[in-house]
């Protein structure tokens, strides 16, 4: 047992640093819902403009960007669809079933990793009075559940030339888009601008403790802007949020890079021990998927017992677990998070009390 605790569950569990809270305190505000809080104006435009697009609306949460992007692309009994590990699928809890009435269905996709032959087999534009019509499609860049991977550009390219024309719209899910433009140095609008619409949030690797942004053409987010008042999203005096999320834009993007080479650490030390639970390359970001089942360990029972030992992560399915790195964790908590798992891993199959040496 110890008293150290490694926080890897999520890159969201990140504590505001007080330069950050400092620029909250002192934010210019107003009412938002009016249109009239500079600072939340500020954060708008300025990832508009990164992203290469038009107009921004700032949300209370990622999921709330893209569920607003999917309400302006699909309308009731049209279609969605995304790979299958996608977070618009799988953790907005039904949302865009919920509140636009859509279906969706989802191709298969290791490590999340876009193919664009699998969505345009999939796609139907346009199927007339018997079938689903497909209406736009979710691209999640870097892709969570699929262990941080970043999406080639070029694969994102095709997909974009094959469907505009056929006017299939494309959302990009970026949540950690931050991470996929510091680790491979293309620009955000280069990405941008393959999407009709973008969602980016502010609370995770950057460490604001609320807020994402969806930006597409003024329309799309006029639009938008309706419906997050609809939803119950219009905030007042929401630029004491938005002055995180500029402190963060500011202070927060580079450093990034420090994220992604201690996962990459983290990964080399446990490939060089254990064989197969982990592919050093394809720890391209922040995030590392390790497969414990291959040495006969449940998730489950894995993340329990790392926990015991001051080392949270987090179950992605039955056999694999998720470590995410993020600001509030060091060179040292890295070589913790080795030890333990390293400590843990060959103690497959022992009873666990017998494991803890209790
Ligand atoms: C890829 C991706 N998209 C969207 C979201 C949703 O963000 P939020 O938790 O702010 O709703 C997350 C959250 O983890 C995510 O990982």
């Amino acid at each position: 047992m110890t008293n150290r605790v490694v926080d890897l569950r999520s890159d969201t569990i990140t504590q505001p640093v007080i330069a950050m809270r400092m620029a909250m305190v002192t934010a210019e505000v107003g009412d938002d819902v009016y249109g009239e809080d500079p600072t939340v104006r500020e954060l708008e435009d300025r990832i508009a403009d990164l992203l290469g697009h038009e107009s921004g609306l700032f949300t209370p949460s990622g999921s709330m960007a893209n569920q607003l992007a999917i309400r302006l692309h699909v309308g009731p009994g049209q279609e969605l669809i995304s790979d299958e590990l996608a977070h618009v699928l799988r953790a907005e809890m039904g949302a865009a079933a919920v509140f636009s009435g859509i279906t969706s269905r989802s191709w298969q996709a290791p490590r999340g990793l876009l193919d664009p032959a699998a969505p345009l087999r999939m796609m139907a534009p346009d199927a007339g009075p018997y079938q689903v019509s497909t209406k736009a499609i979710v691209v999640e860049n870097t892709h969570n559940f699929g262990g941080g991977t970043v999406q080639p550009l070029e694969a994102i390219s095709a997909l974009r030339a094959a469907t505009l024309p056929l006017g299939v719209a494309m959302h990009l899910d970026g949540a950690r888009l931050w991470n996929a433009h510091v680790a491979t140095g293309v620009a955000l609008s280069a990405y941008g601008q393959l999407f009709d619409t973008v969602s980016v949030c502010l609370s995770k690797g950057l460490g604001a403790p609320v807020g994402s942004v969806l930006v597409g053409s003024r329309k799309h987010i006029d639009e938008a802007r309706v419906w997050r008042k609809r939803y119950g999203g219009g905030m007042r005096q929401a630029g004491i949020l938005a002055a995180a999320g500029l402190w963060a834009l500011d202070h927060h993007v580079e450093r990034l890079a420090d994220d992604h080479a201690r996962a990459r650490t983290f990964a080399e030390a446990i490939a060089d021990r254990f064989p197969g639970v982990i592919d050093p390359a394809h720890v391209q970001t922040n995030i590392v998927i390790a497969d414990v089942g291959v040495l006969g360990w449940l998730a489950a029972d894995f993340v329990s017992m790392a926990g015991d030992r001051g080392l949270r992560m987090y179950a992605v399915n039955d056999r694999s677990v998720r470590l995410v790195w993020h600001l509030d964790v060091d060179d040292e908590d890295t070589d913790y998070a080795c030890n333990v798992v390293n400590e843990l891993i060959p103690l497959a199959g022992q009873n666990p009390l017998v494991a803890q040496g209790s």
